[in-house]
């Protein structure tokens, strides 16, 4: 990790070594917190943050589904979120909003135990490498099955869920994979440890529901509509897990590894990256980087300092806004 000048914690921009937590934060203890990853891409209108606005939203529900009352609203958190990144003189950067539960009780009935919010950015390149978004990876089905429904909230983007994660991606780290695909509780295809999944199948292209314990991924939901733009049929669906080894393509998408394509799984080969996820990959990338006009409504564009000053008297005042009053 590359670390940069400053990070927003609770209103303020502190020196990124002084953001630091008490031991005894809730957080720390039991995975009582949600969080996002979001990226901002440097596009030839100015740097942009890829569909911020879903990214906000999901945080939002998150904290609601684990009982976590925000207490900054989503257009502070997207302020203070501009500033870092121009404070911070970073025009792409990948970016970590976290809520978590913090110091002042231990209880499993956490109410009481105030919530901290931070914003980070800084940069990070491809999740899975930049080679691999052009030769594809090396999958493994793990043994660990995805956090299910009925113990857990799959939809929630919860830091105590990525446990299940680690497990996931250790094991097949260290069996010599790049990534990891989790089944569900039921033994269907659910997802990467950190990405959704998507397959080719007679030509449709193929990714598992709602109902299987997925993350509801926002560049999966980019992804169907660009597909779909582009003239493909895309069926959300159960998958068998040989349906992985018989498709004719499967590509992984997420924030940190983008749109990767998998060439093999379980040592079943599936050859180099095939004709429809190289098609859907670049329109992707277009997106991502505002080529494609037709998708500029996803970019969050972050206003150059000179060109906020305008817009409030005390915007001008940068100080003002490292001071975000906490929402009602
Ligand atoms: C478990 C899991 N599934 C799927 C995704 C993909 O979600 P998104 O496209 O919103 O980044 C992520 C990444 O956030 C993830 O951690």
């Amino acid at each position: 990790m590359d670390p940069v000048e400053l990070i927003w914690r609770n209103g303020e921009f502190l020196p990124w070594e002084e953001a630091q937590t008490h031991v005894l934060s809730h957080g720390l203890h039991y995975g009582t917190g949600v969080f996002e990853g979001i990226r901002c891409y440097e596009t030839s209108r100015g740097p942009a943050i890829f569909r911020h606005h879903d990214h906000l939203d999901r945080l939002e529900k998150s904290a609601e589904l684990y009982y976590l009352e925000l207490p900054y609203s989503a257009e502070e958190i997207r302020g203070a979120t501009h500033e870092l990144l121009r404070r911070n003189g970073l025009s792409s950067a990948y970016i970590r909003p976290l809520a978590y539960r913090g110091y002042g009780s231990l209880g499993l009935y956490a109410k009481d135990a105030p919530v901290d919010v931070i914003v980070a950015a800084f940069p990070w390149g491809a999740y899975l490498g930049e080679e691999s978004k052009n030769g594809g990876i090396r999958a493994k089905v793990s043994s660990w099955r995805r956090i299910s429904p009925g113990g857990s909230i799959p939809h929630a983007k919860a830091s105590g869920s990525y446990l299940n994660s680690i497990l996931a991606k250790t094991e097949s780290t260290n069996a010599g994979y790049d990534e990891a695909i989790l089944l569900d509780e039921r033994g269907f295809v659910c997802e990467g440890s950190g990405e959704n999944i998507f397959l080719v199948r007679d030509g449709q292209i193929v990714t598992p529901p709602q109902v299987a314990s997925i993350l509801d991924g926002i560049n999966r939901k980019s992804v169907i509509q660009i597909a779909r733009d582009l003239g493909y049929a895309v069926v959300e669906r159960d998958v068998a897990r040989a349906e992985l080894y018989l498709a004719e393509e499967v590509f992984l998408t997420g924030t940190a590894a983008e749109l990767v394509p998998v060439r093999e799984i379980d040592d079943h080969p599936l050859g180099q990256p095939g004709e429809i996820t190289r098609h859907v990959q670049a329109k992707f990338e277009d997106a991502l980087t505002g080529r494609a006009e037709e998708y500029l409504e996803w970019l969050d564009f972050v206003e150059a300092p000179e060109a906020a000053a305008p817009d409030s008297s005390e915007a001008s005042d940068s100080e003002s806004i490292g001071r975000i009053t906490p929402a009602a």
